[in-house]
């Protein structure tokens, strides 16, 4: 059933009692990256999108320094109540653990909440998809915590507290991008992120006959988030072995052929790859983005599919079942470009699509995905929207 602010509203007097009248009701978006894998992190470029699935929150004050969280999603959890004097992670609260390091975040900042609230968590975004559920929810949890405190914290900081949240809270070292897409979305537009100094530019996206679809491969490989840190660690260290040659600060500094000179400066093969993928990513992103603006949606299509490739043989952060829904859409008239989205090892793959061929497409990718992993693939037909807001 489709998540309305009255549904919310009764869910959540289900849960806490008392009235509707002091309820606040906001929303947050997921996302999907059209293209810039894992260049967030490496001082590169992105140019993800905000979705019109999200995380919903309602939230009421309460007079004492409690915080109380309750998500329709995981109803047996109940509600995980924290002190705001005692914010600690703690495995049992599980997904609470997102929320409550928002929190913890705001105090480290000296947003210092003098009460606490009673919150109510939904989302529609599908489970282990990779449209970055936990982005959307820290960044909710922002934005209602901001206005619960009255402080005057923008967008941006927001994203910010996000990632600072779930990298020293939640121990995942993602970069910027999900975060700041949930913040910053904006209807009909990606966003053409540097990730280096924060400065983005909304790009709109014309795509008079064609759709962006999401095909979720309903897989989702275990330690993700360890394989994650691993990468960029690998990263980490090519920078490291290339500042003893070259002076720069990210490996968003360089470009293909001035990596191809310095390379033989990284000691281990599997960091060479690891780099090489970042820098020929982040410069990728930068020509796919001129191509849009120059209205040629097929020149974009084709680097979406070396995007594909690249984080497939370079990064390794596909997976079988990913790279087989890309293979399949490359072969079906009418796809312009199609590859994995997101952090990778499972989730999604983006594709644009021509409007008169989505239905070809997800015939063929129905049938032979299903024929081959046993698993039927969904398919969102998606319209890009608007950043985190109040609702009601
Ligand atoms: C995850 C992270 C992002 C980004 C992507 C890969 O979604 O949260 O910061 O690194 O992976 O592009």
């Amino acid at each position: 059933m489709a998540i309305t602010i009255e549904s919310l509203k009764k869910k959540f007097i289900r849960v806490y009692g008392g009235s509707e009248e002091d309820l606040s009701v906001y929303f947050a978006p997921g996302r999907v990256n059209l293209i810039g894998e894992h260049t967030d992190y490496n001082g590169g470029h992105v140019f993800p999108c905000a979705l019109t699935i999200g995380t919903y929150g309602v939230i009421r004050s309460r007079e004492d320094r409690e915080l109380q969280f309750y998500s329709a999603n995981f109803q047996r959890k109940g509600v995980v109540g924290v002190s705001l004097d005692d914010l600690k992670f703690d495995e049992k609260d599980s997904w609470a653990n997102y929320p409550k390091g928002i929190a913890w975040t705001f105090a480290l900042r000296g947003y210092q909440l003098a009460k606490g609230a009673d919150i109510l968590i939904e989302g529609d975004i599908p489970a282990g998809s990779g449209l970055s559920s936990s982005a959307s929810l820290e960044v909710l949890t922002g934005i209602m915590l901001r206005d619960l405190g009255g402080f005057d914290i923008s967008m941006t900081e927001l994203a910010q507290i996000g990632q600072y949240s779930e990298n020293n809270f939640n121990g995942m070292n993602c970069g910027i991008m999900d975060q700041f897409a949930s913040a910053m979305g904006k209807k009909d537009c990606a966003i053409f992120l540097n990730t280096n100094d924060l400065s983005y530019e909304y790009a709109p996206i014309r795509l008079a006959d064609a759709k962006i679809v999401i095909t979720n491969s309903k897989v989702k490989h275990s330690l993700v988030s360890s394989a994650y840190n691993d990468r960029r660690r690998e990263c980490e260290t090519a920078l490291h072995d290339l500042q003893k040659v070259v002076d720069i600060k990210t490996l968003g500094d360089l470009d293909e052929a001035q990596f191809e000179q310095y390379k033989s400066a990284i000691q281990d093969p599997v960091c060479v790859k690891r780099a090489k993928h970042a820098v020929y990513e982040n410069q990728r992103t930068v020509r796919a983005v001129a191509a849009l603006k120059n209205n040629d949606v097929e020149a974009f299509g084709r680097m979406m599919n070396e995007a594909h490739v690249s984080m497939s043989k370079d990064y390794e952060a596909s997976c079988e079942e990913c790279d087989l829904l890309a293979e399949l859409a490359w072969k079906v008239p009418g796809v312009i470009g199609s590859r994995i989205t997101g952090g990778g090892f499972g989730g999604c793959t983006v594709s644009i699509v021509k409007t008169d061929a989505v239905e070809r497409m997800k015939e063929v990718l129905t049938e032979e995905y299903s024929r081959k992993t046993g698993i039927a693939p969904e398919f969102y037909v998606v319209d890009i929207g608007d950043g985190a807001r109040k609702i009601g």
